[in-house]
């Protein structure tokens, strides 16, 4: 079986998200019935989903949107999207700014497993000059709100859906 996880990330943290996710996965499979590869990729990179038998795809959320390398992922690859297993999740929020509009349009999509939305990492630093004054505007303070144990946890709902669901032949 093979396993995507992508994502979009403008500053690196959901990318890191991805990467705590995808080696969970890999370290949980592993000592499961299911033999699996995990490519962890930036949604940009991402031409095609159709070798992939499940996919986890993620952004880091943008004044209420995820980042156009996600939506442009989902918008093209949708037909295969329903007909695979597929997660996605969004990561944002911080502290009790930036709480509001964290999902995308696909929080209610149909077709995925589930939505999740972890926190997000602000480091006003690193951001654009245009960026600070959108957080300052918003109040939002520099914080990293993401807990890799959250997301080991999240790791082991999805294997053990992709365990329940497939042959372990694959
Ligand atoms: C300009 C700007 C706008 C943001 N807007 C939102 C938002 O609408 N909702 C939210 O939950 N988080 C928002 N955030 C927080 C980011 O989603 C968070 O920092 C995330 O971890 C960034 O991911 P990345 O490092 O992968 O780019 C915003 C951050 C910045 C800098």
């Amino acid at each position: 079986m093979r396993i995507l996880i992508a994502t979009a990330s403008r500053h690196g943290s959901t990318r890191e998200l991805g990467q705590w996710l995808g080696s969970s996965i890999t370290k949980r499979l592993a000592s499961s019935a299911v033999s699996a590869t995990v490519d962890v990729r930036d949604a940009a990179d991402v031409d095609s989903i159709a070798e992939y038998d499940a996919a986890v795809i993620g952004s880091g959320v943008y004044l209420g949107r995820w980042l156009r390398d996600a939506r442009s992922l989902v918008a093209r690859e949708q037909a295969e999207l329903e007909t695979r297993p597929v997660w996605l999740f969004s990561s944002g929020p911080i502290g009790a700014g930036l709480q509001p509009k964290t999902k995308s349009k696909w929080s209610e999509a149909s077709w995925a497993i589930e939505h999740k939305v972890f926190g997000g990492k602000l480091d006003r630093s690193t951001l654009s000059r245009f960026e600070r004054v959108v957080v300052r505007m918003i109040e939002a303070g520099d914080g990293d709100d993401r807990s890799r144990a959250e997301v080991d946890e999240w790791a082991g709902a999805i294997c053990a859906a992709l365990a329940a669901s497939t042959p372990s032949t694959l």
